[in-house]
């Protein structure tokens, strides 16, 4: 298993280039289970939970091209297996997003429950009861769940109790091609679910609303081949951000849309950083010192729940208790401990964590349990006084292109070590 070595306090200069979404990616190729055409996508970053779905619609049928220049050519012909095992859901919950996609283009879908997950429960009955108004008939058996429309989906309103983004995209696929029109009210209107819009549109569907909580779809008789350019990845954006600040340097992000994290720029602002953004870039300055400001996470346009342990990472180095809430999951704080052994001080309360800072952090050796808990990992030890050792990097590959790789181009001492 590689772990990284990160010698902290080197500070940041230059520019960081930022990826593709990852979770634009991850339903834009769901997406193309859609048509028997070839979807070309570009921009698709090569992390960990990307080969997964790829691995997942081979399994399906599809077949896989990687492209010079980083895109990926997806054809999905014919549908061999409508089918998402076990192994491949367990390892990913976004797995799931295939159930609409493939209920839709072949009358049945089957797909294995996710079971728990290190961040929360992860359920999918919100995808389940879309798909049962589009008159799909589901159920579970054997630890899969089959959902069955042998004479094609058709539209309906989809009033979903709570938001959901996987879910109003898993949804905005299947109703692609339902007879008739579907609309999905309280839908979520994060910046991933407005580009699976508009793939799934060059494609030939009929979608207006995305980006915000009425989206309506007019089913179409069928689905055609497209080019589609995948949105920059505003987490890994946001989580460059925070280094940047975090490191009290002068650094670019680069080749991100801003707008797309304007409640992270917003708190850094209230806390007393300097960051200046164009269209496309992010510029951050150094400042004296940060203030400690609160955070609640929220569905988009609020503060996103994916950068909310970057920024606890943030507030353990300013002036004041921050109080940090955590809405969208119930065991989101997996970081708390191990920035504790750095010499945090944070106590968890509920769904608050409350962080007293400033603190000086210590390099150590600690343990990345997720995704975005091992990305503010990696930002504590940057700053950190000496060398960090953090194990079980995969987590940190399923979401970050060469993450490594960007930081220390921007001067940071981390490398990865087998
Ligand atoms: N929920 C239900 N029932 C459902 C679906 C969701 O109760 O059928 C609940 C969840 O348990 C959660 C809340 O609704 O408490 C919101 O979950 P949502 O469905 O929006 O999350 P998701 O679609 O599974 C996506 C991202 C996550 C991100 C969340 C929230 C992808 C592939 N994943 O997950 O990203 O945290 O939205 O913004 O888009 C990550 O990248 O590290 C990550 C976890």
């Amino acid at each position: 298993m590689d772990k990284f070595k990160i010698t902290g306090r080197q500070g940041l200069s230059g520019g960081i280039p930022v990826s593709g979404s990852k979770n634009s990616s991850l339903p834009a190729i769901a997406a193309c289970l859609l048509t028997e055409e070839p979807v070309t996508l570009h921009r698709v970053p090569k992390v960990r939970d990307i080969g997964t779905m790829l691995k997942l619609l081979e399994h399906n049928g599809a077949t896989v091209e990687h492209l010079p220049g980083g895109a990926v050519r997806i054809h999905a012909a014919k549908i061999v297996n409508p089918e998402a095992p076990y192994d491949i859901v367990k390892t990913m919950r976004a797995s799931s997003l295939v159930l609409g996609p493939l209920a839709a283009r072949t009358g049945v879908a089957r797909v294995s429950m996710p079971g728990g997950c290190s961040i929360g429960a992860r359920p999918i009955n919100l995808h389940i009861n879309g798909l049962e108004h589009l008159g799909a008939t589901v159920y579970q058996e054997h630890g899969y769940i089959e959902a069955s429309a042998p004479n094609g989906l058709r539209g309906a309103t989809v009033q979903f109790e709570r938001i959901t983004v996987t879910g109003t995209e898993d949804l905005m696929m299947a109703a692609a091609t339902a007879k008739g029109t579907t609309i999905l009210e309280n839908a979520a209107r994060e910046p991933e679910v407005v580009d699976l819009a508009n793939l799934l549109t060059a494609m030939g569907a009929n979608i207006s609303g995305a980006g915000t909580s009425r989206i309506v779809i007019e089913g179409v008789e069928r689905l055609h081949g497209a080019e589609h350019e995948i949105i920059p990845d505003r987490i890994e954006a946001g989580t460059f951000v925070i280094a940047g600040v975090m490191s009290n340097s002068e650094v670019t992000v680069e080749n991100c849309v801003p707008e797309h994290f304007a409640a992270l720029l917003t708190k850094l602002r209230q806390a007393g950083a300097r960051v200046e953004e164009s269209a496309s870039s992010v510029q951050i300055r150094p400042v004296n010192r940060l203030r400690s400001v609160d955070m609640t996470t929220e569905e988009h346009p609020g503060f996103a729940t994916d950068l909310q342990a970057q920024f606890m990472a943030l507030m353990t180095g300013a002036l004041g208790i921050s109080f940090v809430t955590e809405n969208i999951f119930e065991n989101r704080f997996m970081h708390v401990p191990e920035l504790a052994r750095m010499g945090a001080n944070i106590r968890i309360e509920g769904r608050q964590a409350i962080v007293a800072g400033p603190c000086d952090l210590t390099g150590a050796q600690v343990m990345c349990s997720d995704l975005r808990a091992s990305a503010s990992l990696v930002l504590a030890a940057l700053v950190a006084r000496g060398e960090s050792i953090l194990d079980r990097v995969y987590h940190i590959d399923r979401g970050y292109e060469n993450i490594e790789a960007k930081l220390a181009g921007a001067g940071a001492r981390i490398e990865r070590v087998a």
